[in-house]
């Protein structure tokens, strides 16, 4: 899958693609300087469950720039969780601070649902902290809308749980 895109604001185009093992170093330092937390093990988990080829309805698309990789999405089809029909998760969208407000963003939303769609599913949903006002507006910006779900957690050390 490669789609390409110009910036919306000037500047070097990219290019949206599926991720490379040499991507993995500079996925893992722009996720570090976002998070604050360099997580190494972690993405290399997620590039082999998820950056393998031959993974259907897998997808792991960075938006690689001149000077390196701007952003990356990450999402899957998850069939019929939480007894919903099958439908595309995005589950991890990043973009580099640099690179912000010039379309990167959308162009790898973009590239990811069309992905979605050649999957076979009609509906993409995503889940969100409900103090990331940054990603709510851009998830809006790109129409989507609030679920009919509630997300439910537990605190396994809470006293009530343990007592249970
Ligand atoms: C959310 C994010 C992916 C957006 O990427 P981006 O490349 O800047 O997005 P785009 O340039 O495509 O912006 C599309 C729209 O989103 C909205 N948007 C993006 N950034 C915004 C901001 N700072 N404030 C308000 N709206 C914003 C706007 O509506 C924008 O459209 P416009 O430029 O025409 O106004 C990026 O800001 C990011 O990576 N944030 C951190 C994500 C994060 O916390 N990830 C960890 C959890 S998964």
């Amino acid at each position: 899958m490669t789609v390409s895109a110009q910036r919306k604001r000037g500047g070097p185009g990219f290019q949206v693609r599926p991720v490379k093992a040499r991507d993995l170093d500079a996925i893992i330092a722009l996720d570090a300087a976002v998070t604050g937390i360099a997580k190494p093990d972690y993405w290399h988990g997620v590039f082999d469950r998820y950056g393998a080829r031959g993974r259907p309805g897998r997808f792991f698309l960075v938006a690689a720039a001149e000077g390196g990789i701007d952003g990356f999405v990450i999402g899957e089809v998850r069939d019929w969780e939480f007894g919903s029909p099958p439908c595309g998760w995005v589950f991890g969208i990043n973009v580099r601070p640099e690179a912000r407000l010039a379309g990167v963003g959308t162009a790898l939303l973009a590239a990811i649902n069309e992905g979605f769609r050649r999957a076979g599913v009609a509906k993409v949903r995503t889940l969100l902290a409900r103090e990331n006002g940054l990603v709510l507006s851009f998830f809006r910006s790109q129409g989507m809308m609030a679920a009919p779900f509630i997300p439910l957690e537990l605190d396994l050390d809470a006293p009530a749980a343990v007592d249970r």
